[in-house]
């Protein structure tokens, strides 16, 4: 280090280095780290531009511009006719003010809350590592196809990709007419475009529902169990939570009113209940429909993977029955791929500006490109051709797992459904169907436990199986560390 920079009484001056080029850059940052850590002190002349010039041996012009971008930051100040200073920068005095007793401010208290509920948010809502029984992993022979590709490439080397300027929240025109057009002919959802709102998924529909639907205090009807996603998201709103048990028809509508009459909204899964897997019957359909018009309640219709039956063709939508008064919302995460993080709601007239209002208020708008990949797959065809072939894939696996289960882990009820990417098998009683699934990541399998999207009245202990993104003879040796595992249980 050169003897004439530690002259002038600023070690950090001694941190600048000819080699690394960019003087003026270099002394800017030398001598703003000379007042946060103390060496300049508040107030302290600065050497003259000319002198420290000379000690640096750069030209005065460098020192005179750094000294000027450090003036604008506010670092230094100059006044006309006197030389440069540290600026004078107010103490708070912090330190010695009296601490806020904040146990007892209310503010702060419920603060304090919601950091615990939300981190017990994160555990419950952490994805499961992609193995066995993993539900939701599209990968090889379920994967998108070189079609998804080749359009992928075509969308990112274009300047649609990334337009200037926002794009609208409702999400790309395009694609809303495509998904408007596939969901009149494949769910006879009754919509048109202007219906449709694309989200980042169905775990944002879901909060926007309930956003728009709910304020703290209503009372909401629920499955019991439900999807873990829906509840911490009525419990995040405030709003009281009423789960109904489900049975072979689903969710029950008049015992839910019996009950809790004063419900303003339900979330339902009708095509196919999460996770215990039956549709939701006609006659509770209607039901349902008829308590919405007569007591002006919402029902939230989640069909998450309704495009995925394997007997006959997949049932209409719960939408096409009342456009008024359901909120109807779809996902491309099991068709496609999750980490796509696309979705859509298709709200009643009366609600579409308020959903705009709110899907503004959380990230604006979708990210775009994906936005037109899809709309591109869907309008050239391909869409319809990979759940055909996805179909197919899925259930030829399902077919193998509910066979190798019923050789190798009798003892596991395989509850009915013939839709979706995953199975529900009941576990004998005793078993504790959440140590067991923690135990199974240790043995390399992914379980869920059923219990664990149960109110505290209707535990049910089961494990949810799911087979979609793995091959067969994947599926049938998780299926016999299953059975090691099961037996360490019985
Ligand atoms: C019943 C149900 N609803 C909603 C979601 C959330 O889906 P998305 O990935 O679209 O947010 C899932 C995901 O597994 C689900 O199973």
């Amino acid at each position: 280090m050169p003897r004439h920079r530690l002259a002038l009484g600023i070690p950090a001056l001694g941190a600048i280095d000819r080699g690394r080029g960019q003087i003026g850059l270099q002394l800017v940052e030398a001598l703003r780290n000379a007042i946060y850590r103390g060496e300049l002190t508040t107030g302290q002349l600065l050497p003259s531009s000319r002198a420290l010039a000379e000690s640096l041996e750069v030209s005065r012009g460098t020192v005179s511009e750094a000294y000027e971008q450090l003036i604008a930051e506010g670092c230094l100040e100059a006044k006309a006719g006197s030389s440069t200073r540290v600026a004078a920068t107010p103490t708070p005095g912090f330190a010695s003010a009296p601490r806020l007793q904040r146990e007892n401010a209310v503010g702060a208290s419920l603060a304090s809350a919601s950091v615990e509920q939300y981190a017990a948010m994160a555990a419950k809502l952490a994805p499961l590592p992609s193995v066995p029984f993993s539900v939701a992993v599209p990968e090889g022979a379920v994967a998108m196809d070189h079609h998804w590709r080749r359009l992928s490439h075509r969308v990112r080397a274009s300047q649609a990709a990334a337009p200037a300027g926002y794009s609208d929240p409702r999400g790309l025109l395009q694609l809303r007419e495509m998904i408007a057009a596939h969901l009149r002919k494949a769910r006879a959802v009754d919509c048109s475009r202007d219906n449709v709102l694309v989200t980042e998924g169905t775990q944002q529909g879901l909060y926007l529902a309930a956003k728009v639907l709910l304020t703290a205090g209503d009372t909401a009807w629920t499955e019991d169990p439900a999807y873990p996603g829906l509840t911490a998201v009525l419990e995040e709103r405030g709003v009281r939570t009423r789960a109904v048990p489900v049975d072979a028809q689903g969710f029950d509508v008049v015992r839910a009113f019996e009950a809790w009459p004063e419900a303003r909204a339900a979330f339902v899964t009708p095509s196919h209940q999460y996770p215990m897997g039956m549709p939701l019957s006609m006659p509770r359909r209607l039901a349902l429909v008829d308590w919405a018009r007569h007591h002006g309640g919402w029902i939230v219709e989640d069909d998450y993977d309704s495009e995925l039956r394997y007997a006959g063709q997949p049932f209409p939508a719960m939408q096409g029955l009342d456009r008024d008064r359901v909120v109807y919302l779809g996902t491309f995460s099991k068709v496609l791929a999750p980490s796509l993080r696309l979705g859509y709601v298709v709200a009643p007239d009366s609600l579409v500006d308020a959903f705009i209002g709110a899907r503004s208020l959380i990230g604006r708008a979708s990210p775009i490109a994906e936005q037109h990949v899809i709309a591109a797959y869907m309008n050239e065809g391909y869409f319809e051709t990979h759940i055909r072939r996805i179909r197919a894939v899925y259930a030829e696996r399902r077919a193998v797992l509910i066979d190798a289960l019923q050789r190798e882990v009798p003892e596991l009820r395989i509850q009915h459904a013939d839709q979706g990417m995953h199975i529900v098998g009941l576990l004998p009683a005793g078993v504790d169907d959440v140590k067991l699934a923690m135990a199974a990541l240790d043995a390399g399998i992914a379980l869920r436990a059923v219990s664990a999207m149960c109110s505290a009245n209707s535990a049910i202990s089961g494990l949810m199986l799911g087979f979609g993104g793995f091959s067969s003879e994947r599926l049938r040796s998780s299926v016999r560390k299953l059975r090691v595992l099961l037996d360490g249980f019985l």
